[in-house]
């Protein structure tokens, strides 16, 4: 999982190199297509790589957007008309069958369909009509790490190119992205996270919190800390923390709530704020300009897109290291396989 997360700078470094005119191939074709909305399915880590996407979907392109339940067809065996959208399935293995059924019947019912995969030999790749490949690299662990970012900067490359028509990304977004692999060094080079899973060894739960493009960050994280050091972590979008679960934040349950300099992260000064007269133990993840004493995860200030690629980096140290920590074993986490197989 180190090895892995170490891997990242170079894996979107590649994705920029050598993976940017497939995107803009594909990109080319959907703005051609012309689809009334893009509905995306995808599972675990994938499924929040496909949330951040449905957000540039409605915010960049102006399009509805929304996450299919892959159970409306292998459960229900329902066939929705998708027919005037694009349907994109998001995972790294391309292994679940459950996927490639809801793309073949999306596929049936006259959608064009898109797989973003790490296997381009996957059946997932074969069953949709368009495939990207995120140029991962084989990923050693079991906990996905460098194929969410892959599968973030793919996704992102791919709607900026719909939005401009032409499926290439506009020049000043260029420059801005080129300088992503970079910053995904400087971040994992000196993060913190090492100090703070020293801090949280104890913690028997953690409440995970952000919005808009923060939110899929949120729910990562949580993701990650349950399947490596098997604690108890719920994601809230900022929002939805207000709407109940606040009452349950105390001085006694670490909140890492993830705050960009962007819209998004202003909408959290309000939730830091509730946290704040819970006495919660909030650490915040991201560029917000806040008082110093606040515990950090820093993260350079860049479009809260792009932070969205950045943001999750030191969050997957930390759960590194509180496995670790914790006496785990982050590589091979209990009861887990590497492809999980649903219907
Ligand atoms: C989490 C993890 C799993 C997978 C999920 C989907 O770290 O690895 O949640 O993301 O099983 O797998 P793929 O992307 O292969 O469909």
């Amino acid at each position: 999982m180190a090895a892995d997360i170490a891997e990242q700078p170079d894996v979107l470094a590649r994705l920029l190199d050598h993976g940017r005119d497939d995107i803009a191939a594909v990109a080319a074709r959907v703005a051609q297509h012309r689809p009334r909305s893009i509905v995306f399915t995808a599972r675990g880590t994938s499924d929040h790589a496909a949330l951040y996407a449905a957000y540039l979907t409605e915010i960049r392109l102006g399009l509805p957007s929304s996450l299919a339940s892959p159970s409306v067809v292998t459960v229900y065996d329902s066939r929705p008309d998708w027919s005037d959208s694009l349907v994109i399935a998001v995972s790294q293995s391309g292994g679940s069958p459950d996927l490639a059924q809801v793309v073949a019947a999306a596929r049936a019912s006259g959608a064009l369909t898109l797989a973003v995969t790490n296997n381009p030999e996957s059946r997932l790749a074969a069953e949709a009509e368009l495939h990207l490949d995120i140029r991962a690299g084989h990923e050693r662990a079991v906990a996905a790490t460098k194929t969410y970012t892959a599968e973030l900067l793919t996704l992102l490359l791919l709607i900026e190119g719909i939005r401009t028509g032409t499926g290439r990304i506009d020049p000043g977004e260029a420059a801005a992205l080129d300088k992503l692999p970079e910053l995904a060094h400087d971040v994992l080079d000196g993060s913190g996270a090492d100090e703070l899973a020293g801090r949280y060894r104890f913690a028997d739960r953690f409440v995970t919190t952000g919005r808009g493009y923060a939110y899929p960050t949120a729910r990562e994280t949580a993701l990650k800390l349950m399947e490596t050091s098997y604690l108890p972590s719920l994601a809230f979008s900022g929002a939805d923390l207000l709407h109940g679960p606040l009452a349950m934040t105390d001085p006694g349950v670490p909140v890492l709530a993830v705050v960009g300099s962007g819209p998004g992260g202003h909408a959290m000064w309000n939730v830091l704020t509730q946290l704040g007269r819970q006495r919660a133990d909030v650490v915040v993840v991201g560029a917000a300009d806040l008082p110093d004493q606040t515990a950090r995860l820093r993260t350079p200030a860049v479009d809260e897109r792009l932070a969205a690629v950045l943001d999750i980096l030191p969050l997957q140290q930390l759960a590194l290291h509180l496995a670790i920590e914790r006496g785990e074993n982050p590589d091979a986490p209990r009861g887990l396989k590497k492809i999980t197989e649903t219907m």
